[in-house]
Order: C-alpha cells, then sequence, then structure tokens
C-alpha cells in the first residue's frame, strides 16, 4: 500500500511567490512540482522566474489538461512540460529544484526517490510539510488564515547535518 492520496488543493499565488523566491529559482533551472494541480508552481517559475524547464507532474488526467491549457494560455508552453505520470515514475536527474506540497506520509514516501536521483546542490522546497529526517537549511513562517504555516527549503547534500 502506497501513501494515502492526496487531495488538490492549490496553494495560494502569493506563497508560490515565496516558494520560488526562498529557493532562489532562475534561468539555469529546471524545476519539478511533483503533484502540480492546475500546474500554477511550474508556470509561475516560467513566467516570472525564467526557469530553463519547468515539469509540472500530475497523475489526475483533468488536472494535467487543465495545467496543459493554462500553460499554453498564459504562453510559457514552450517551456512548461505537463507530465501525466504518477510522480514516483518520473525521472529527477536533470532538476535542480522539486517543489511538494503533498502531506508528510508522501514526502516520507518519496525520500528515497530524492535522494537517489537529485544531484549535489538540488533544492526542494516544500509547502506546509516537513521531509521527515532532513534538516532545512531556511524555514520561512508564514500567517495563513488564523495560524502560521510554514515553507521548507532543503538543499541535497546538506539535508542530513545541520551547518
Ligand atoms: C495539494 S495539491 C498541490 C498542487 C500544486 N502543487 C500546488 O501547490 O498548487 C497535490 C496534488 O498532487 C497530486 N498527486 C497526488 N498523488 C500524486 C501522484 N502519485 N503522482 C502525481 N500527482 C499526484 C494531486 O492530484 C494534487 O493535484
Amino acid at each position: 500500500m502506497g501513501p494515502p492520496r492526496v487531495p488538490f488543493v492549490p496553494t495560494p499565488a502569493t506563497i508560490v511567490h515565496e516558494m520560488l523566491s526562498l529557493a532562489d529559482v532562475g534561468p539555469d533551472d529546471t524545476l519539478y512540482d511533483l503533484g502540480c494541480g492546475d500546474g500554477r508552481i511550474p508556470i509561475l517559475a516560467a513566467i516570472e522566474r525564467w526557469v530553463r524547464r519547468a515539469y509540472c507532474v500530475e497523475d489526475n488526467p483533468v488536472l494535467a489538461m487543465i495545467a496543459r491549457s493554462l500553460a499554453e494560455a498564459s504562453g510559457v508552453g514552450d517551456r512548461v512540460m505537463v507530465i501525466e505520470k504518477s510522480m514516483f515514475d518520473v525521472e529527477l536527474t536533470d532538476a535542480t529544484v522539486v517543489t511538494l506540497f503533498l502531506i508528510t506520509s508522501a514526502n516520507e514516501a518519496l525520500r528515497p526517490k530524492l535522494e537517489e536521483e537529485l544531484r549535489k546542490g538540488a533544492r526542494v522546497v516544500s509547502n506546509v510539510f516537513e521531509v521527515p529526517g532532513w534538516i532545512p537549511r531556511k524555514v520561512l513562517p508564514y500567517y495563513v488564515e488564523g495560524h502560521v504555516s510554514r515553507i521548507y527549503l532543503y538543499v541535497i547534500g546538506e539535508h542530513l547535518r545541520s551547518s
């Protein structure tokens, strides 16, 4: 049995900006959003951060179709690629940034894959949920509807020790 199914809950645009800024995403990056929903993170990364490539990985066909049309409509269809597959079946070896808004158990299930496939220096940014066992380089708290939430930034190579 795999991790519990994560429903589609979009990250608010203001928090997407914070995630991209925390990871210092830029034109040299290849970004993967694992479980990309309507594609807003890859699309904003392409529009505002000029990433080389942004992959939107989504196994729900309706959401994948929406992400594809939003990327086209936003004029970044040439740099935002929608991969309609389970995130567990997509190779991440060329990723320099991975974004996550899943749940802790899904992050935990992904952890061995991230450790095996990501190169040293790759950044992993997770909204709300930690990657269990990893040490973040930065944690950015933010206020949302009556409570404090957090964005976690991890860097492969230093994710198992504090620096
Ligand atoms: C909480 S939403 C986050 C959407 C988007 N990343 C954002 O931050 O706005 C999680 C998404 O992960 C997708 N998802 C869940 N399990 C998945 C899997 N194994 N492979 C690909 N996508 C998955 C869901 O369909 C959903 O769209």
